[in-house]
């Protein structure tokens, strides 16, 4: 029997999770076994959609924006990652029980270990934003050791927040909050290994704006890392490498949060997943 998977989010119409799952499926011969479909669900349809994955004919579904944190109370299980996270992105239907991942917390340490041999490890990192994509990757920061990790957002509540919530699951890890422009902030940057955008500063239509606009804080050692991939070279990353930086792109996040959601729907082990065929499918 084929085995359905979705992507249910609002709006989903530009979703390429779909052209990277079934590619996939393709070159591994499984497309008589498997096929992704994306689903528009909005916020009132969401109980009715997850009803849908406990078919015997679905594997499971990724979850996009809007639902990652509202989908929770539907689900069976829990990963514990996804659980601190508070946010799921992939759900596994394992023989009716509906068990919730969040694959974008290790998908991006994949992407920066994948193109920029980046370990988290005792770096210091400023994160731009504290939202739920900020969490996932604050998250995945400090479970690798990072030394320290300050948090800037327009908010600054938002930030000081996250810092604080994270500080008592990660003892060694020295978070703060800071505000967007904030002097104490620039200078975190200054020093930091790694400098994550998190917001939709940069991302189409915002194209012309840059959570960073004091560009002389940026040296050559080290990474600027996007999760905007619309466009793919953003003007953060721009400066970036303007000023001799690392860059890492926010198509890495997307391809590798799908190649271990993609694992965890055909039970594959990580190494026989096609990367490169996937990846290919979100460069066209
Ligand atoms: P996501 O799941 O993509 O992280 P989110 O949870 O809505 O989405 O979080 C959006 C993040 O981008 C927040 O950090 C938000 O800042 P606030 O906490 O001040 O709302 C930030 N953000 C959104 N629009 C922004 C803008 N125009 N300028 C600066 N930051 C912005």
């Amino acid at each position: 029997m084929k085995k359905l998977v979705y992507i249910f989010g609002s709006p989903i119409e530009q979703s390429l999770s779909p052209q990277m799952h079934n590619a996939a499926y393709l070159t591994l011969g499984l497309q008589a076994q498997y096929e992704y479909l994306k689903k528009e669900v909005l916020p009132a349809e969401l109980s009715v959609a997850v009803g849908l994955l406990r078919g015997k004919n679905v594997a499971g579904a990724n979850i996009t924006v809007p639902h990652k944190e509202a989908v929770i109370k539907y689900l069976d299980e829990l990963d514990l990652q996804a659980q601190k996270i508070g946010a799921v992105n992939t759900i596994v239907n394992n023989n009716g029980k509906m068990v919730g991942y969040n694959t974008d917390a290790p998908g991006y340490l994949k992407s920066l270990q994948y193109y920029n041999s980046f370990e988290p490890k005792d770096k210091k990192i400023a994160v731009f934003g504290a939202g739920g994509a900020a969490r996932a990757i604050v998250y995945a920061l400090a479970e690798a050791g990072a030394v320290s990790i300050a948090i800037g957002n327009r908010t600054k509540e938002n930030a000081l927040a996250l810092a604080q919530e994270f500080s008592t699951i990660f003892n060694n890890v020295k978070l703060a909050g800071f505000a967007l422009a904030e002097p104490a902030f620039l200078q975190e940057i200054a020093v930091a290994d790694l400098v994550v955008n998190t917001t939709i500063m940069g991302m189409s239509p915002l194209q012309k704006t840059t959570p960073l606009k004091e560009i002389s804080v940026i040296n050559a050692k080290q990474l600027y890392s996007d999760i905007v991939y619309k466009p793919q070279k953003t003007l953060f990353l721009k400066n970036a490498l303007k000023q001799g930086a690392q860059v890492n792109y926010g198509y890495g996040m997307l391809l590798w949060q799908g190649v271990i959601a993609f694992s965890h729907f055909t039970s594959l082990p990580l190494r026989k997943v096609p990367v490169n065929v996937m990846e290919r499918e979100l460069l066209i």
